[in-house]
C-alpha cells in the first residue's frame, strides 16, 4: 500500500520502520521538513515537504502527531483527505486528571464529526512506538485493535495492521475508539507508577479465535 504518515517523531518512524519492512511504501511529513527528511532516512521511508503532500495518493494515511495538533493538521489537508482511509494513533493524555480525558467522546470521533467525509478508523494508539516498530514479544503478536463505522476502511487498517506484525481485531464501531484511547491512557498511567520500560502493549489470551 501507499501510506501517509502525518507526524515524525516515536509514533510515525516506527510505523513507517515496520510499514517499509512488510513493504508499504511510506511518505512521512512533520511540521519541520527537515525533520520528516530525517525519519525518512533512518528508516527507509519517503519525506513529504507538506501534509498534502505525503497523502497526495496514498491508499492510507495515518495520524501521528499531539492531539492539540489534530485541527491543524485537518485544517491544513483541505479535501485533500476527502475519502481516504485515515488512522487516528492518537492519545489525548492527561496524567493528573485521567478522568478529564475518560468522560467525553474520543479524539476519532471528534475528527469524524467535524470531518464526515473522511473515512475515520482508530489504531495503534494502545501500544507504545517501540511495540509499532516490532510488534512480536516472545514470539506473541500483541494485538491490533481496529475500531471504525466504515466497514471497507476498516478491512483496509486490518490488512495494513496485520501486514507490519499484529494479530488483527476488530474492535466494532468508532465509539469504541473511546475504550481504545481509555486502554493508551491505562498503559501510559501504568508506566508511571510501576517504573515500567514505556514498551508494552496488550494481549488478550483464552479462547480467542486463532490464539496467537
Ligand atoms: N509515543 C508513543 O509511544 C505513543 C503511543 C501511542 C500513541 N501515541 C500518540 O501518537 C501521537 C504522536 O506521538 P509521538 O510520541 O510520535 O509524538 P512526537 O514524538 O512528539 O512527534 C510528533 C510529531 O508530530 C509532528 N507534528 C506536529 N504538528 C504537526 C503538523 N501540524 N503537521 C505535521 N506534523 C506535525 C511533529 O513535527 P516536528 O518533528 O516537526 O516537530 C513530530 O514529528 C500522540 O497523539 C501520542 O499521544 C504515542
Amino acid at each position: 500500500m501507499k501510506i501517509g504518515i502525518i507526524g515524525s517523531g516515536n509514533v510515525g518512524k516506527a510505523l513507517a520502520k515496520s510499514g517499509v519492512r512488510a513493504g508499504h511504501a511510506i511518505t512521512l511529513s512533520a511540521s519541520d521538513p527537515a525533520h520528516a527528511t530525517a525519519a525518512a532516512k533512518e528508516t527507509g521511508a519517503h519525506a513529504a515537504a507538506s501534509n498534502v503532500e505525503a497523502v497526495n495518493g496514498a491508499d492510507l494515511v495515518v495520524i501521528a502527531v499531539p492531539y492539540d495538533r489534530l485541527g491543524e493538521v485537518f485544517r491544513g489537508f483541505g479535501t485533500s483527505v476527502d475519502g481516504k482511509v485515515v488512522i487516528d494513533a492518537t492519545n489525548h493524555i492527561n496524567v493528573q486528571n485521567p478522568g478529564e480525558v475518560l468522560g467525553g467522546i474520543s479524539n476519532s470521533e471528534e475528527i469524524q464529526n467535524r470531518h464526515p467525509e473522511v473515512r475515520v478508523v482508530k489504531a495503534f494508539n494502545y501500544a507504545f512506538a517501540s511495540r509499532m516498530a516490532d510488534p512480536t514479544v516472545d514470539g506473541v503478536r500483541l494485538d491490533g485493535f481496529v475500531a471504525g463505522d466504515d466497514e471497507d476502511a476498516k478491512l483496509k487498517a486490518l490488512e495494513f495492521v496485520e501486514s507490519i506484525g499484529f494479530r488483527p481485531i476488530d474492535a466494532g464501531p468508532l465509539v469504541i475508539a473511546r475504550v481504545l484511547e481509555g486502554m493508551g491512557l491505562l498503559n501510559v498511567l501504568l508506566q508511571i507508577r510501576n517504573e515500567w520500560p514505556w514498551q508494552s502493549g496488550f494481549k488478550l489470551i483464552g479462547p480467542t479465535g486463532d490464539g496467537t
